[in-house]
């Protein structure tokens, strides 16, 4: 059985540096490659984070045979084509939530992996966290009942900025995209593809969703009551809610690393899921454990789940009206 994996990183922005401090601390991982599109920019993400090999396209680093997977952290309107890249040099891919700007790009990547028999999972690392498993057992085995309901929401406060990429329209900016996802995430892991949707959003002066309200109906009549915000510091706190108790993921609920379970006539328990870390390890994980026993998808992440999130998150901004430049 395979034990290390030498992962390359596609992008040298905010979050590819993290990836990278989070891959540190699995012992079965190289990080083996960065790419990017300056050779300056390359060689110093390389030299701050101890990568030997630096390139200075994204071409260059998807065909390096010292790579093995691919981790896309580049701007949402750059994750398709990026993805297709590396996915047609024949490397497995880990990209960025959101998967693409729209569910019909995603489509096609999805399609593309599975022709070419290649592993392909969105970094959701939310889900990848060892509570996340723990809840999900809890619901398996309907430890806080039938459930019925959710709210959750991640707000924050982002610097203002018209040319800052998360106001920025034509690569994808606003809250839904980059924060909205993980309540609607959360509200697909627990119920599935929502049934009816409802929503209101500010859009602000460059034309991004500033803040949103969205609820979410399923088949058996179960309701989700999701917010987001990239102007405003939101509780971002997740409670899951069944007709024999209820889990409240404490804030932040997207990091999550304790939980208060509250079941009629019991006393309230805390549970605490600690972490060596950034938590950025576990999304990793997952990928490798899925490579090393054959898998073409995660059972945590499904591409199918993908794309019914990113068909959800269409559906949304379809009701405010909000189109990103390319027309969808
Ligand atoms: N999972 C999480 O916790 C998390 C957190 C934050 C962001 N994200 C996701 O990660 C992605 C990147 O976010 P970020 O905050 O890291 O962005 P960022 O700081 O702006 O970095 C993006 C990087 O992508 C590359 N890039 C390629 N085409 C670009 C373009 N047209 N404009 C700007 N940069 C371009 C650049 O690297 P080079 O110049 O080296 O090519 C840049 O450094 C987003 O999709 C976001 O949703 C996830």
């Amino acid at each position: 059985m395979r034990n290390t994996f030498r992962w390359g990183i596609l992008g040298t922005g905010k979050i590819a540096r993290q990836f990278a401090e989070g891959l540190k601390i699995l012992p079965e991982t190289t990080l083996a490659a960065v790419g990017s599109r300056t050779a300056e920019q390359a060689s110093a993400f390389g030299s701050q984070l101890n990568i030997p090999i630096r390139h200075s396209s994204y071409e260059a680093l998807v065909n390096d045979p010292n790579v093995d997977i691919v981790y896309v952290a580049t701007p949402h309107s750059c994750h398709r084509e990026n993805t297709l890249l590396a996915l047609s040099a024949g490397k497995s891919v880990l990209c960025e939530k959101p998967f693409t700007i729209d569910a019909r790009d995603a489509e096609e990547v999805i399609a593309f992996a599975r022709a070419q028999k290649l592993f392909l999972m969105e970094a959701m690392w939310t889900r990848c966290f060892p509570l996340m498993s723990r809840v999900r057992e809890m619901l398996q085995a309907s430890e806080i009942g039938d459930v019925r309901m959710l709210t959750a929401d991640f707000g924050f406060r982002a610097e203002y900025g018209e040319e800052e990429r998360l106001f920025d329209l034509s690569v994808g900016g606003g809250a839904l995209l980059d924060v909205g996802i993980y309540p609607v995430s959360l509200a697909s892991m627990i119920f599935g593809t929502p049934t009816r949707i409802a929503s209101l959003a500010n859009l602000g002066k460059t034309g991004v969703d500033e803040e949103a309200a969205m609820i979410l109906a399923h088949e058996q009549g179960q309701i989700a009551v999701l917010s987001t915000a990239i102007r405003l510091d939101t509780a971002q706190e997740a409670i899951i809610i069944g007709t024999k108790g209820r889990i409240r993921v404490h804030a932040p609920w997207w990091r999550p690393a304790a939980f208060t379970i509250s079941r009629e006539g019991v006393a309230d328990q805390i549970q605490e899921f600690p972490f060596d870390g950034n938590g950025y390890q576990f999304e990793a994980a997952e990928v490798m454990n899925c490579l090393r026993s054959g898998e073409l998808e995660s059972r945590v992440m499904p591409l199918d789940e993908t794309l019914s999130i990113m068909k959800t998150l269409d559906a949304i901004r379809a009701q405010w009206g909000l189109q990103y430049p390319k027309g969808v």
